[in-house]
């Protein structure tokens, strides 16, 4: 399994599976959320309503992961994780990794190969970066796969060096 952290934007990956940092609703929001409703078409949304009607009628938990059709997106499966709200008082970090390694393990039971990932929680739910850069290697470093190629979507340059910063003095020897 080969870690890349590229930079850009998630819904142009050419992977088998994109990750969604959704929110429990699954009823779309901003951000990636929002991106990939709006490039990957209704059929998400139809998906993501059929399962609020059906096993998720409360919604999504906290750090878990669900998977529907990608749409139009150049992908096969969007699976949809929901990430914690960073709190200084709460470590929700057990909870942030488990949407990396929740998310893992549901795509490399579809056999996925290839899975990008956003940095969850890092946006709106205001996770500092280099910490959500260290979560999401931990956890993703930690998981044994199938998956051969695991992406992690920086979405502009000062994000990207963060990353690189951190992939640097947590894995030293790559
Ligand atoms: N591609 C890659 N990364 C992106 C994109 C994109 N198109 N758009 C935003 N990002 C980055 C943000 O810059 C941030 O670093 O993804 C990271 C996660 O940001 P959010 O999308 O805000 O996700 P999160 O912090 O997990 O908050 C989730 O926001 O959009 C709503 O419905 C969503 O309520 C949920 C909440």
């Amino acid at each position: 399994m080969r870690i890349e952290l590229v930079t850009g934007d998630i819904t142009a990956e050419r992977v088998d599976a994109v990750v969604n940092a959704a929110n429990s609703s699954l009823l779309g929001g901003g951000g990636v959320d929002g991106a990939i409703h709006r490039r990957g078409g209704p059929a998400i949304l139809e998906e993501c309503r059929a399962l609020r009607a059906s096993q998720y009628g409360r919604g999504l938990a906290v750090g878990q992961a669900v998977v529907t059709t990608a749409g139009r997106l150049p992908a096969r499966w969007v699976i949809h994780t929901v990430g914690p709200v960073f709190s200084p008082d709460v470590d929700r970090g057990p909870l942030l990794r488990s949407c990396y390694t929740t998310s893992l393990t549901l795509a490399a039971g579809l056999g996925a190969r290839s899975v990008a990932f956003p940095l969850i929680s890092s946006g709106v739910y205001r996770w500092p970066k280099d910490d959500a850069v260290l979560q999401a290697l931990t956890a993703l470093h930690a998981e044994p796969t199938t998956v051969d190629l695991i992406r992690l979507v920086l979405f502009d340059e000062q994000t990207r060096q963060i990353a690189d910063q951190v992939y640097r003095t947590t894995f030293p020897n790559p």
